[in-house]
């Protein structure tokens, strides 16, 4: 008999179950769980999924959306899905699992995102309006709760992504990463860090190549904005005109592919200085471990990308131990490729994304890629 799965695609385990989910042994007393069965109109389920993150309860708001995404029309499921999927993330995160609520919401933001693209409003509003109770409801509390605090207009699959962002949107970057995960051993400004010039090479030769080979396979070119950089780009043929961005002029001013540049603080100050829609392209070397808030940052990226940019993210397993964020330093390489991935998930601006190992094996720099277009 095939065997249940849950919104991770996992075989879903019959164990009584403690508030955050975690299994009993068999026997003890756990929450109520909801039932399988459960079926909910849209309404309903959203408010009850609502009520229950609100009370810091994301594994039983699992368990409803769960639930609605089994009964969901075809066209819906997805939504669903992608629902449940946010509040397994949230649960993970929850129990400390950073790893396991990385992997979630980013898969979470992905379906999410896409779905709400393609969103038809007024057929699938048609459709919601049509959902009614048909079976076995939650326990009378959470219906009470339901009717009381149900929407006064019919819900479309929208507004189910808004009420959900609405209650986790502005938190969720922490409610991913655990406290402490954006500080620094050296909180000083990064001013007094970048204010001397260093004109190095940050990874060796092989990691250089590595990383205009890739430019040059994404096909990157025209206008082109070079994040967090100094005086070396990396590209094996130059774009038609490159702009950096960086804490120090003189490293700034001695890179001979650069057209101009800005010296701008982005811990300081995320928002970038160009309006929407300036560059063909985005990149950033070797610097992503020093942001300490970097989901505003790929927001403003995507901003300024034009829609299919791609935003070129690279990195090694070298740093400045005092200015990257500790996060990162505790995590290895395959992870970093999951947190940079959440990242361009939660900035919520970009399509696809894709991560890669670019150098072959053996003694050197290791060279990590993740890139998205813009949407
Ligand atoms: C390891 S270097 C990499 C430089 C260059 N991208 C490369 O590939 O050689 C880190 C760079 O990040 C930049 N950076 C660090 N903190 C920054 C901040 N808060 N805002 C903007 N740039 C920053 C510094 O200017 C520095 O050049």
């Amino acid at each position: 008999m095939p065997r249940d799965r849950d919104a991770a695609g996992r075989a879903r385990n019959a164990r009584p179950r403690d508030a955050a989910g975690r299994p009993l042994p068999h026997g003890a007393t756990g929450v109520e769980r909801v039932p399988d069965d459960l079926v909910l109109t849209a309404d309903e389920a959203v408010t009850e999924a609502q009520r229950l993150l609100d009370d810091g309860l994301p594994f039983p708001a699992h368990d409803v959306l769960e639930a609605a995404w089994k009964g969901a029309p075809d066209h819906e499921r997805e939504l669903w899905r992608g629902l449940a999927q946010l509040a397994v993330g949230l649960t993970h995160a929850q129990r400390g699992n950073t790893r396991g609520a990385v992997s979630l919401l980013a898969r979470a933001a992905e379906r999410l995102g896409g779905w709400e693209a393609r969103c038809p409003r007024g057929s699938t509003s048609r459709a919601w309006r049509a959902g009614r109770p048909r079976g076995r409801t939650l326990s009378r509390r959470a219906s009470r709760s339901a009717g009381a605090r149900a929407c006064a207009a019919p819900c479309r699959p929208d507004d189910a992504l808004r009420a959900v962002r609405g209650s986790y949107g502005a938190r969720v970057t922490e409610a991913v990463f655990p406290p402490g995960f954006f500080e620094r051993d050296d909180p000083s400004p990064d001013t007094v860090f970048y204010g001397p010039p260093r004109l190095v090479e940050h990874i060796d030769a092989r990691a250089i190549a590595a990383v205009g080979a890739l430019y040059t396979e994404l096909g990157l070119d025209g206008e082109v904005l070079d994040l967090m950089s100094s005086w070396i780009s990396h590209f094996e043929h130059p774009p038609r005109r490159l702009v950096g961005l960086g804490m120090n002029a003189s490293e700034l001013t001695a890179n001979p592919m650069m057209a101009e540049h800005v010296v701008h603080d982005l811990n300081a100050d995320p928002v970038l200085p160009f309006p929407d829609a300036t560059f063909d392209a985005v990149t950033c070397c070797v610097s992503v471990d020093y942001l300490t808030d970097p989901v505003p940052v790929f927001r403003e990226v995507a901003r300024v990308l034009r829609p299919g940019g791609p935003f070129v993210v690279t990195f090694s397993n070298r740093c400045f131990p005092t200015k990257a964020i500790r996060g990162w330093l505790r995590t290895d390489d395959e992870q970093h490729l999951q947190v940079v991935n959440a990242y361009f998930a939660l900035s919520e601006g970009f399509g696809q994304v894709r991560g890669q190992l670019r150098t072959p094996p053996g003694p050197g720099d290791p060279l990590y890629a993740v890139w998205a277009p813009a949407k």
